[in-house]
Order: structure tokens, then sequence, then C-alpha cells
């Protein structure tokens, strides 16, 4: 069958049913290198038009916040080759997005800690990202040098020294404030390609009323269509937040 045109089934979507946030956990890329007996890095450089393509269309349906999981506090446990080549494909890919960035009016920034990364390169990194900041379009998170355990227990200790005498007046209403993700709605939808049927430390705290979508597609082969599918099916699904319609 072809492909089918994503502009078809765009007309499907409902537009007042879209989430505000989606998460991306892009998973699958060194499966897709596997297949087509490349080496890992080869699939992760692949994974980028995949993200552009998601960034695009994100535009096109003005949707608020897109957060793509780019490197996980426990991917630094892969081959030391495979870490670098990671580490410069995502400083190099943000500096040629960042004309792209700024014409879409896109704000993008890091969700993660510095920690283990060499302070030359988190300067950088976080200096190219900061030439977005006056935008005021889509909000896009990378979660980089990322773990959801490490973000909880940071907005802990932030809480903490920010309220030393308050410790028992911390609520879950207010704890997201503390959180990277501080002042964004959370998350309505996680996709994750690949098949796996597990959110590997990503966006714990934020992700307990997400919706989950798994899709078989590797992340390298996912686009505007499979989007807009992910789309659809999140459409059709009953958010019911504990409660039952009368
Ligand atoms: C996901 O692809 C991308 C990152 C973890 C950075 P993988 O590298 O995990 O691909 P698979 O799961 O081995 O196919
Ligand atoms: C999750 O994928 C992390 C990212 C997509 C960055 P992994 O491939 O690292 O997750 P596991 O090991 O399959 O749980
Ligand atoms: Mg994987």
């Amino acid at each position: 069958m072809a492909k089918q045109d994503y502009k078809q089934l765009l007309n499907e979507l409902d537009r007042d049913k879209l989430p505000k946030h989606i998460g991306f956990i892009m998973d699958g890329n060194g499966r897709w290198a596997k297949k087509r007996n490349k080496p890992h890095l080869y699939g992760h450089r692949a994974g980028v038009k995949s993200l552009r393509q998601v960034v695009e269309l994100g535009v096109e349906l003005k949707l608020q916040y897109l957060t793509f999981y780019a490197f996980s506090t426990e991917n630094w446990s892969r081959p030391e080759s495979e870490v670098k080549g990671l580490l410069w494909l995502l400083k190099d890919q943000l500096k040629k997005e960042i004309p792209e960035l700024m014409e879409q009016n896109i704000y993008a920034q890091f969700i993660g800690t510095s920690i283990g990364l060499e302070k030359n390169y988190w300067n950088e990194v976080s200096s190219l990202v900061a030439q977005t900041h006056k935008n005021t379009g889509m909000i896009v998170n990378f979660a980089f040098n990322y773990g959801g355990r490490l973000e909880i227990i940071e907005g802990f200790k932030k809480f903490m020294s920010m309220n030393p005498d308050k410790w028992d007046k911390l609520t879950p209403e207010d704890f997201g404030n503390y959180l990277w993700t501080a002042g964004q709605p959370d998350p309505d939808l996680i996709i994750r390609t690949s098949g796996e049927k597990r959110l590997s430390n990503f966006l714990l705290w934020q992700s307990a009323y997400a919706e989950i979508y798994i899709t078989e597609t590797l992340w390298p082969d996912f686009d505007k269509t499979e989007m807009i599918k992910a789309l659809l099916d999140y459409a059709s699904r009953d958010r019911r937040f504990g409660g039952r319609k009368e």
C-alpha cells in the first residue's frame, strides 16, 4: 500500500481534540540501523529527520508544547563512541537548526542536568538554545541528560532550599513548579516508537494522567503521517482522570 498522504489524514482530525503537550520517546534508532547493516549512530542521524517532521507538523497544527527524549541519564552506560557521537550530533544539529527555530518563532530549551557533561559543551549548547528565548511560539523541550527520578529529587531539594520552614506544606499541585518543566502543562500524550512498552524514566511525575501511544514504527520511520495517526488515536480516547460520567 502506498504511504498515505498526511494531508488526506489531516482532514479527519478534529482540531478541538488536539493535545496541548506531547512527549516523544524517540526509540528504535539502533534497530533501524541494524536492519541496514549500519552502525548505531547511523540510526541516530536518520532520526533527526523525524524530529524535524514532528516539529514542522507541530507548527502547522499550532501545538503548544513538544518534549523530545534525546538522551537519558541511563544512556551514559552505552559504548563511549556512541555517547560521544550522540552528544556531537545534538550540538551539531542544534547549530544547524537555529535559523529555522527563529523563523518559526520556536522557544527551545533543555530539561535535564549538566552533571557529567563538559563545562564547555554545556555552555555552548545552552547559549545555542538561549538564542530562541525571545521567541513566543511553540515550546520545544529537549530532555537531554534527563532522568525523571533525578528531576523529582532535584525538585524536592529546590523546594526545601526555597522553603526551609515549610516542608510540611508541599502539595502535589505545587510540586510541579519545582520541576524542570515548571510552568508547563503536564503532557496529555506520550508517544513511544519501536514497540517498547515502558517509560524508561521519562517525565515520571508529569505523565501521571498522560495517554500513552505505542507504535511499532521505529523512530527514523516516524513521520507526519505516523504522527497524525497518533493524534487521531488520542482524539478517540475517553480521558476520565479517575472520574465517572453520569
Ligand atoms: C533511541 O534509539 C535513541 C536514544 C536512546 C538516544 P536506541 O539507540 O535506543 O535504539 P534501539 O532501541 O537500540 O533500537
Ligand atoms: C529511552 O530509550 C531513552 C531515549 C529515547 C533517549 P532507551 O532505548 O534508552 O530505553 P530502554 O533502555 O529501552 O528502556
Ligand atoms: Mg532503545
